[in-house]
């Protein structure tokens, strides 16, 4: 399976399944599924989900459950352990904008849940970078003013 694949598969079956389990996390997850939006095959989750959730649901398919990355078709960088995430702005352009074989997530998670995902991967797998990356700083990098785009 490609990392475009699968991503299409954990977006088709597993983001919708997991946020419909009734557990724990319920109450924030079963709004998630009612204010999904499943039109043009592209799951938008509209309610925010905590960071460790959408690491779960989309970015763990990839970077794996441990943040080790791995290689099978292509390789997949570690989050685990990783200088490149003292600074917010680059994990933020990445996931944002998206690099090589990794998708840009702007369309798919709310500002809000690219933030919480990126404090999340900061603050676990042996990474202690503890500034929470705000809303806003996502915003600024997610959606530069028409002017600064091109
Ligand atoms: C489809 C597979 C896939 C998914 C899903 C995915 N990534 Fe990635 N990610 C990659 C690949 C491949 C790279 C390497 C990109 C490159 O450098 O060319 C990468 C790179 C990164 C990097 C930069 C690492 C470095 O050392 O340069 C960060 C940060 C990152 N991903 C975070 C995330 C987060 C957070 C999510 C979930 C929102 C996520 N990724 C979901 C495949 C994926």
């Amino acid at each position: 399976m490609t990392p475009a694949n699968i991503l299409r598969a954990t977006l088709a079956a597993g983001l919708l399944v997991a946020f419909a389990l009734p557990s724990a996390v319920a109450p924030a997850a079963a709004q998630a599924v009612q204010g999904g939006d499943t039109g043009g095959g592209v799951v938008r989750v509209a309610k925010p989900v905590t960071g460790a959730q959408v690491y779960q649901s989309v970015c763990q398919a990839c970077h794996m459950q441990d943040g080790k990355g791995g290689s099978g078709a292509g390789t997949i960088p570690a989050l685990a352990s990783n200088p490149r995430l003292a600074g917010a702005a680059y994990p933020i352009m990445v996931v944002s904008k998206g690099k090589g074989a990794m998708p840009s997530f702007t369309d798919l998670l709310s500002d809000a849940q690219m933030a919480n995902v990126i404090t999340y991967v900061r603050t676990n797998f042996g990474n202690s970078y503890a500034k929470p990356v705000s809303e806003a700083e996502v915003a600024r990098i997610a959606h530069p003013p028409a002017a600064a785009r091109d």
